[in-house]
């Protein structure tokens, strides 16, 4: 007997960033069902599909509560929560408080990161994320998982890449107020969500998104992960599609 094809992730290509935003909101809408656990990454591949789902609410074309809960995916270390360039008052102001979720995430300044790291895993796990929402780095990483990350990875401290802090220095004054460690949900902590939606815009992120998809499952490439999830969409535009043949 031949074996059942491993599942694959899908990859929906579509020609502007509004019918990236459009589809990824079709995909998470549908499978909340207003009492859910929605999982959300930061950065700014998913804002538009943050922005899509609020004016799909005050449109009134979808109705509150879409979900009950947020969960956020990564937290700096460091920030105090208030701090406007904290994962948690970043996810407030650009979807939570207009969705009216109740926001969970990892307290960046807790005393003990690594006991933190390990009650929100706990937390996550427990809450049955129905979606999560993510973004994939240009180095691969999903979530705060950078290149070498274990693909079983749990919930935990992490250092983050040059790159990365390179990265998002666009959200700081400076490069080196960019914070060095984090909190992220691991590997295996994101795979148990119900559904993933990872969004990627722009040839910056073509070869990110070609070894996520066709590379080997390796971590090398953290977002490779995706190819063992049963229910995982990968939606870009076709300038990051560039480089998956
Ligand atoms: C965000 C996160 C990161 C970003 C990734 C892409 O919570 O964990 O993995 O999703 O760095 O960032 P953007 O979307 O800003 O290119």
């Amino acid at each position: 007997m031949t074996p059942p094809h491993p599942p694959a992730a899908r990859h929906l290509v579509r020609d502007s960033a509004d019918q990236v935003a459009a589809t990824a909101a079709d995909l998470i809408l549908e499978v909340l069902d207003g009492v859910s656990a929605l999982g959300l990454a930061t950065g700014s591949s998913p804002l538009g599909a943050y922005d899509e789902i609020v004016r799909r609410v005050r449109s009134g074309e979808v109705r509150l509560p879409v979900a009950q809960r947020g969960y956020l995916l990564d937290e700096y270390l460091g920030l105090a929560a208030g701090d406007p360039n904290s994962y948690a008052s970043v996810i407030r102001r650009e979807v939570a408080d207009a969705l009216r979720l109740d926001v969970r995430g990892p307290d960046g300044q807790a005393a003990d990161p690594h006991a933190e790291a390990e009650r929100y895993g706990r937390e996550v796990v427990e809450a049955s994320v129905a979606v999560q929402v993510l973004g994939i780095g240009r180095n691969g990483h999903l979530g705060f998982n950078e290149p070498g990350s274990d693909l079983d990875s749990r919930t935990r401290v992490v250092r983050l890449a040059e790159t990365t802090r390179r990265d998002n220095a666009r959200f700081f004054g400076s490069p080196t107020d960019v914070p060095t460690h984090a909190i992220t949900q691991g590997l295996a902590t994101i795979m148990r969500a119900r559904r993933l939606v990872v969004i990627a815009l722009g040839a910056r992120k073509a070869d990110a998104v070609a070894a996520a998809l066709r590379g080997p499952v390796d971590p090398a490439c953290p977002a490779s992960i995706v190819q063992r999830h049963p229910d995982a969409y990968v939606v870009t535009d076709r300038e990051a599609a560039g480089a998956v043949r």
